[in-house]
């Protein structure tokens, strides 16, 4: 046959418009889309369902090994080495539940240790996965080292993205640093993507609220208002022009932050912004649920940096999507089970706000969340909703035009999805490792029922069906969206890319 596989019948979302039309699929990727296509060796029929490019989540924390502390305010606390509880089986699991086939996630780097050996130990643990994979590089130890000689290898080997964070005890950067990593992408010809959060300006307030006895998981948002992440992304787009390095701003929450964000868009630079569901769902009296079982500990389950904020701050952060300053929903998955070991309570349940790891799971609610909120109630066309999660993350991160389009060449992640189909979320659902979603209970309107990846069936009606090992790594080339703009101060260049 022509086709190893047809999809017939779909409404088609490109990311460039909506169409009725058959896809014929060949080796994995889309080999034909036509009105009518017949020579095909198996059929999945689309009728009456959106056919969409596979979710690309652009910022996953999965299986990611950290010390003690490590996405807490507090650098010190036990077990020594953790492991984020998300397996790559497990992750991937999850995200075809939720009609998302790549992701781009995270290896660690400890101070004192280069980046190498670490990301051999990620790889190994990636490659046993069912998902299409990249990898941001964390920088927490600007080393030399690490710059000069680490830097170019990990780029050579197919990693285009920096990612650095302005807080959290044992990770952030000071300036001095941070301008280090955004001179080493400029010459590397790397996206610089940021957490931006001020680190004394949070570590003051915490130490001022535990000193004060307001120590329970509500005053996590307490301890880092908007402002502090106003004045954090200001500062990370002034220096990222000064050195004209390319950057994205990640899990923006607020306005205030987006307002930098859309200033800077609008002087040219090269800056985007991300943000995620849980800044459209949850707000910081989330952090002060209690329930019989739980206690006050039940408000961990919502801790996430930034801060989720009011329902006046989600609708401000629709209006900036809508905008198009914000230009990515990603899940910022990093989840921790509210029991066990590993999870939230790893310092017990009377830790104090600033010793409760900080992250939510939201890989497979993401597509569903975002679908429902914003297309099903009419915040979103259906091909915003396709650029926003899928579109522009491939672009941002030199993934397309593999990956995030429907088109002729573009490999075939198709997520065959019910726009009508009602579905109340529960933590079952999500087919994740974690114990809890915070979703639990929403209700949904647009559900995916077949996913492919890469033209094979690997989840149809909630199940999923791929071997683990199959999910390949994504190598980036150089692509021009990362390219420095060429404005530099004086018109002195600090940092020129080698000749
Ligand atoms: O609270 C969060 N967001 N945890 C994950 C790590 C990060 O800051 O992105
Ligand atoms: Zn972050
Ligand atoms: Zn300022
Ligand atoms: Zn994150």
């Amino acid at each position: 046959a022509e086709y190893d596989l047809v999809v017939r019948g779909g409404e088609v979302a490109t990311g460039f418009g909506t169409t009725r039309c058959d896809i014929g699929i060949r080796e994995g990727r889309i080999a034909a889309l036509a009105e009518r296509l017949t020579d095909a060796a198996a059929v999945v029929e689309a009728g009456g369902l959106l056919v969409l490019p596979g979710g690309i989540d652009s910022h996953c924390h999965i299986e990611e090994p950290a010390r003690g502390g490590y996405v807490s305010a507090r650098g010190d606390a036990p077990p020594p080495v953790t492991v984020n509880e998300e397996s790559f089986v497990s992750a991937s699991t999850s995200a075809f539940a939720g009609g998302t086939t790549s992701v781009v996630c995270f290896v660690p780097q400890w101070k004192g240790e280069g980046i190498l050996p670490r990301l051999a130990d990620y790889e190994q643990r990636a490659a046993r996965g069912m998902l299409d994979y990249s990898f941001h590089q964390i920088i927490t130890d600007p080393t030399d080292a690490v710059l000069e000689r680490e830097v170019p290898e990990i780029v050579a080997r197919g990693i285009r993205s920096l990612k650095v964070f302005l807080t959290y005890e044992p990770l952030h950067l000071s300036d001095e640093d941070y301008l280090r990593v955004l001179v080493t992408a400029r010459r590397n010809g790397c996206l610089v993507t940021v957490h931006c959060e001020n680190y004394a300006a949070i570590k003051w307030r915490t130490e001022a609220l535990l000193r004060a006895g307001l120590t329970g998981p509500k005053y996590h948002a307490w301890s880092r208002p908007t402002v502090v992440e106003r004045e954090a992304t200001h500062r990370a787009i002034a220096l990222a022009e000064l050195v004209d390095q390319p950057i994205q701003v990640f899990h923006v929450s607020c306005a205030e932050a987006a307002e930098e964000i859309a200033r800077a868009q609008h002087r040219g630079l090269k800056v985007w912004g991300e943000t995620c569901p849980q800044y459209l769902m949850l707000t910081g009296a989330d952090m002060d649920r209690s329930t019989p079982e739980q206690g006050a500990f039940a408000g961990a389950a919502f801790m996430c940096s930034p801060s989720p904020r009011t329902p006046a701050e989600q609708a401000r952060i629709w209006e900036m999507i809508r905008r198009g300053t914000l230009d990515i929903v990603s899940s910022d998955h990093c989840g921790f089970s509210m029991g066990g070991e590993r999870g939230k309570a790893a310092n017990g349940r009377d830790a104090s706000f600033d010793a409760i790891p900080n992250g939510i799971p939201g890989l497979a609610a993401r597509l569903p969340i975002l679908f429902s909120e914003g297309v099903s109630k009419g915040r979103l066309s259906l091909d915003e909703f396709v650029r926003l999660t899928a579109t522009n993350p491939a672009r941002l991160m030199g993934l397309a035009p593999r990956k995030g389009v429907i088109a002729v060449g573009a490999d075939a992640d198709l997520a065959l999805w019910d726009p009508a189909k009602r579905v109340r979320l529960t933590n079952a659902l999500m087919q994740h490792a974690i114990d809890y979603t915070p979703y639990e209970g929403l209700e949904v309107t647009g559900w995916p029922v077949t996913v492919l990846r890469r033209g094979a069936v690997v989840m149809r009606d909630g199940v999923v069906q791929a071997e683990p090992g199959t999910g390949r790594f994504l190598p980036r080339g150089p692509y021009a969206m990362v390219r420095p703009r060429g404005v530099l101060a004086d018109g002195f260049d600090a940092a020129p890319p080698p000749a």
